[in-house]
């Protein structure tokens, strides 16, 4: 780099920030769209008079929409691009929010969350693709977590504004003002440029080499990058083929699909879709229960950073283990102070601050690791396909814990239900030793080698 081209890569490293941080806002929407049911739905419950079944299933449409849309996505950011898939979610988001905030049954509440979930699902594949393929190399990893982070955000500002409107009790302004962000959102992502990897794939050489002169500000690194992308598109994604023809890339879908049905049933979103309820069944207020939902979600945001501070030092499988340790103890503790009944305050407490350690034992570990480790043991001739049915697989098991969770606790009682849970934490403490490789500062290709060269599945990191 010469002095000539020194602001013009200091304006571009600006514009990539800007970029990225646009399409960040695809995981604040998610975020967004996960956390506002939660706090609604007690209101729900009493102004349509509906049983827990029925909350059950507004809660788990949305779920259902995303795998939809997740299921889509891939086809639809190949096909049309991934500004046009981004476009679609954001006017999604802002549709489903209206429809939400107007919703005149139960049933049309399901539609309209349905029509929610199919936004998040297609954000959810399309932002971290598009995060990926902007980013400059240096500063790929850190893109990737501030997505993530940018989730958690999202899921806590909808705690904190279920709470400011649940005085009024007004579930219609809770669902309803997300399309705001939403609208934002739209607004921001028509200004964003196309992906210049989806431009090569489609031939589109001079557009794709303009975009990245932008992003980029340095001729050289534009020519140099253009040609590794060119490189790569020569290895066409084979992903179905693949997965018929070779067993070792069956395994490494098998182990994305582990992963996601293991970090769903660590029973992190009991909390994140039914905490006022949680905390409602432990005898608090209502008011109370908002607050300690909101401390939940600021929580959740808060230990994301020791996993963003630690995963590449410590190493993928010591802070899984941490954390299913930690996770089993928090729910074990919950379901015995459940299971003795909370007479004092101070047992109540106790009960919310175990809720809160579970929180924090997922936030370090299972939350941001089980995406960071689906997206490295796929080999690169297959990673949208195995990314995408993890990705689905997510939503799938996301669906399946809203949509028992009440019933659970309705048959089997409260302690019951979190010693279920703890006790899957457990038991995923020999899943981690058993199957999940130690993927730190290993390169890919050296992932990919072990894999299909029939190393078992958890030496394919040594
Ligand atoms: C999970 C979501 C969950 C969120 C909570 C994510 O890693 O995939 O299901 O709602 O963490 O922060």
């Amino acid at each position: 780099m010469n002095a000539t081209t020194q602001p013009l890569v200091a304006h571009a490293r600006t514009t990539v920030y800007f970029t990225a941080a646009l399409a960040a806002l695809a995981g604040l929407m998610f975020g967004l769209d996960v956390g506002v049911i939660s706090g609604a739905q007690q209101f729900i419950q009493h102004d349509f008079a509906i049983d827990d079944r029925a909350i059950e299933h507004i809660v788990s449409s949305m779920m259902l929409g995303a795998a939809i849309g997740a299921a889509l996505a891939a086809w639809l950011s190949g096909h049309f691009g991934r500004k046009r898939s981004l476009i679609l979610s954001a006017t999604l988001f802002v549709i489903g929010s209206v429809l939400c905030a107007a919703a005149w049954s139960p049933d049309s509440l399901i539609g309209a969350r349905l029509v929610l979930g199919l936004a998040i699902g297609v954000a959810a594949f399309t932002a971290p693709l598009y995060l990926a393929e902007i980013a400059p190399e240096d500063r790929r990893g850190a893109m990737i977590s501030t997505y993530q982070l940018m989730i958690t955000i999202g899921i806590f500002l909808a705690f904190l504004s279920d709470t400011a409107f649940s005085y009024s009790e007004s579930w219609r302004w809770m669902l309803g003002i997300i399309a705001l962000p939403g609208a934002l959102f739209l607004l921001g992502v028509l200004s964003l440029p196309e992906s210049p990897r989806w431009l090569l794939m489609r031939g589109r050489r001079d557009e794709a080499r303009m975009v990245l002169g932008r992003l980029r500000g340095d001729a050289a690194v534009v020519t140099r990058e253009i040609a590794a992308i060119e490189d790569q598109l020569r290895m066409p994604q084979q992903g179905w083929q693949l997965f018929l023809q070779n067993r070792h890339f069956r395994r490494s879908v098998a182990l994305g699909i582990a992963l996601q049905v293991v970090q769903q049933l660590t029973g992190i979103n009991v909390v994140m879709y039914y905490a006022p309820r949680i905390f409602a069944d432990m005898g608090y207020a209502t008011s109370a229960s908002m607050w300690f939902t909101a401390i939940v979600g600021l929580t959740n945001v808060l230990a994301t950073f020791i996993a963003i501070g630690f995963v590449d030092r410590i190493g993928r499988k010591p802070i899984l283990y941490a954390g299913f340790v930690v996770m089993a103890v928090g729910l074990g503790v919950v379901g015995l102070l459940m299971h003795l009944g909370m007479a004092t305050q101070v047992e109540r407490l106790l009960a919310v601050g175990m809720l809160l350690v579970f929180v924090i034992g997922f936030a370090f570990s299972a939350g941001p690791l089980v995406w960071t480790l689906c997206s490295e043991i796929q080999p690169l001739k297959g990673r949208d396909f195995g990314i995408g049915v993890s990705t689905v697989t997510n939503w799938v098991g996301t669906m399946i814990v809203g949509a028992t969770f009440l019933t659970l606790l309705n048959r089997f009682g409260h302690a019951n239900t979190f010693w279920l849970y703890a006790g899957f934490n457990a038991v995923f403490l020999l899943f981690t030793w058993a199957l999940v490789p130690e993927t730190k500062g290993v390169t890919l290709e050296h992932i990919e080698q072990k894999l299909m060269d029939g190393a078992s599945l958890r030496d394919i990191g040594r």
